[in-house]
């Protein structure tokens, strides 16, 4: 046997094959000419929170990394990320208890610290994208993103107040709304009120096929804004569809969205897939809170290589098909493309 590997002659070992993809790997700049999916920091949306007061930067204990932001401390911070090349960002407002009852009045009321954030946010980084989440959730006192009756999420009754939330953001400032709260009709209820208000340039990224996930717990941490009786699925989409997604953009695109989101991101890449190849407006994702707070978690660690992680969960996202990508990495992601 020894002697038989030995004596073996290495022509004998080359097998007739005329293709062979590894000749398409086999130097760094070779790899990088055929490589089929870029990513830059142009395609990262970042997430931020932001609550009232001075001096605050509160780190979320499920979501390492990301922070509840006053104004003062997130404008420096939002300076560097511009720097870095993310100019999208989408802003969260944590909100005190006290200001939250069951139509969410403080969404547009008029010293609502949020839209005053926006608007100074846009006077100081004119060329900052601001997009806002249009949903009860944050201001409701029952934690839901539509009005609660009885124990029930009514949905017509729900889009008043997403008109009234979406055209104070608009008023605002706001280059994006994002309606997230899964109501029937909400995009067109909010384009058309954008719309006779004279905001024809405001966009709508709509989240689409959002689904009842268990990956929202640290976002709802962060904002203190978990449904305080019931889940959310006879709104949010149930995890066994994918159909049913084609109908919910069928929907979006012919009331008016500009873009439509899946969420999350990377149990549902096949959604997103699906979704590019039928629909001819942008895709988004979004990579939430819990997706990211695995990977701090295993980080943390020693388990997985951070950098490496991130890099090859992002980069499968836009091979799925997506556009632009929400994710609290990006802050990292995008400093890691600078090196
Ligand atoms: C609220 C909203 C949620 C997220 C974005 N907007 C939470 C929810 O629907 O309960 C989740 C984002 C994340 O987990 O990162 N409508």
């Amino acid at each position: 046997m020894f002697n038989s590997i030995m004596m073996f002659n290495f022509e004998d070992r080359i097998l007739p094959m005329n293709i062979r993809p590894r000749r398409n790997r086999k130097s760094a700049a070779i790899r990088s000419m055929v490589e089929e999916t870029k990513i830059g920091a142009e395609h990262l949306i970042y997430p931020i929170f932001l609550k009232d007061g001075l001096n605050i930067k509160e780190e979320i204990g499920s979501l390492p990394k990301n922070f509840r932001w006053s104004l003062d401390l997130l404008i420096p911070e939002i300076e560097e990320c511009l720097k870095l090349g993310i100019s999208t960002f989408d802003i969260f407002p944590a909100v005190d208890e006290h200001l939250k009852d069951k139509i969410a009045s403080y969404s547009y009321s008029n010293d609502n610290f949020y839209l005053n954030a926006i608007r100074k946010l846009k006077e100081t980084f004119p060329e900052m994208v601001i997009m806002t989440d249009a949903a009860m959730d944050p201001y409701s006192s029952d934690g839901h993103d539509g009005l609660v009756d009885n124990g029930k999420i009514l949905n017509d009754q729900t889009l008043p107040i997403l008109n009234k939330m979406a055209l104070a953001q608009a008023q605002a400032g706001a280059d994006i709304i994002g309606p997230s709260d899964m109501m029937d009709g909400r995009v067109e209820s909010i384009r058309e009120t954008l719309d006779i208000n004279g905001y024809t340039d405001v966009s709508i990224m709509s989240y689409t096929a959002k689904y009842a996930s268990a990956f929202y717990g640290p976002f709802r941490d962060a904002l203190n804004s978990a449904p305080k009786s019931g889940d959310k699925k006879t709104y949010q989409m149930n995890p066994a569809n994918k159909r049913e997604a084609l109908l919910e953009a069928e929907l979006d695109v012919m009331e008016g969205a500009d873009m439509i989101m899946v969420k999350p991101a990377l149990c549902y890449l096949d959604v997103i897939h699906v979704l590019k190849e039928n629909f001819n407006i942008p895709v988004t994702a979004y990579n939430v809170s819990g997706e990211c707070a695995m990977v701090y978690a295993a980080a943390e660690k020693g388990w997985l290589n951070y950098n490496l992680a991130i890099s090859e969960m992002l980069l499968s996202m836009r091979r799925a098909g997506a556009d632009g990508i929400l994710t609290y990495f990006a802050k990292d992601f995008a400093q890691l493309l600078k090196k």
